[in-house]
């Protein structure tokens, strides 16, 4: 399971890049109206930052033709930019154009398996289904992206799944277990992921003995 972060924040992205786990990066709006900064600077940093490494970057336009023009004008800010296009008809219709056009595609906005099937069908690059959001309404995010793994899997659909709207350490853990391509997780939850107590209070009796043993390595 490759790790993106999920942030526009070019600090996190470094972090997360300097402790060695960093495979991607996804956007949305959202994330980059949190920068403050202006989005295309935010944007061309981080594309600076992985040049090699996937880049979600979100149109914002809702109709075919203008999904299709942001999207030609994002992916050429580098080649590693991926276009997110949200689940709606006129969505789905610019990412098969696009598909055709050979720009990478990830389906944002996936609350249903059936969305994911048709994500599949049309050639995405990627799926994105929004397990914290489904648990939001009260219903089973899990069960929602154990039930995409299994079609994917049942009908050999190539598109990768990144799970995302991931909201604690345990959703990461459970994404795991199902065996997604890929998972998206906020900077606050891979810090989580780090740090267990049983850690700090072990690593904290070694060297207190250590210092007891008198133990000095260099
Ligand atoms: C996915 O690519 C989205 O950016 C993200 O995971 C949305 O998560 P949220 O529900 O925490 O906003």
């Amino acid at each position: 399971m490759k790790i993106f972060v999920d942030t526009a924040k070019i600090e996190e992205i470094k972090q997360v890049k300097e402790w060695g786990i960093l495979e991607g990066v996804t956007t949305n709006p959202t994330l980059l109206s949190q920068t403050g900064k202006p989005w295309k600077e935010a944007v061309l940093e981080i594309l600076r930052e992985i040049p090699d490494k996937p880049v979600s970057l979100e149109v914002i336009a809702t109709d075919f033709e203008g999904m299709v023009r942001e999207a030609q004008e994002l992916a050429k800010l580098g080649e590693n930019v991926v276009i997110k296009i949200p689940f709606t008809p006129e969505g789905i219709k610019a990412v098969k154009a696009l598909t055709a056009e050979g720009i990478k595609t990830n389906v944002t906005l996936v609350f249903s398996p059936l969305q994911a099937l048709v994500a599949g069908k049309i050639g995405a690059t990627y799926v994105s289904p929004f397990i914290g959001r489904i648990d939001d309404i009260s219903y089973d995010g899990l069960s929602v992206l154990e039930e995409i793994v299994h079609l994917y899997e049942t009908y050999g659909i190539e598109t990768e799944i990144i799970a995302a709207s991931i909201r604690h350490v345990d959703h990461v853990r459970k994404c795991a277990l199902l065996g997604v391509d890929i998972i998206t997780i906020p900077f606050t939850v891979i810090k989580q992921m780090l740090y267990h107590p049983l850690t700090e209070i072990g690593l904290k009796r070694f060297l207190e003995d250590a210092k007891k043993a008198n133990i000095s390595i260099l």
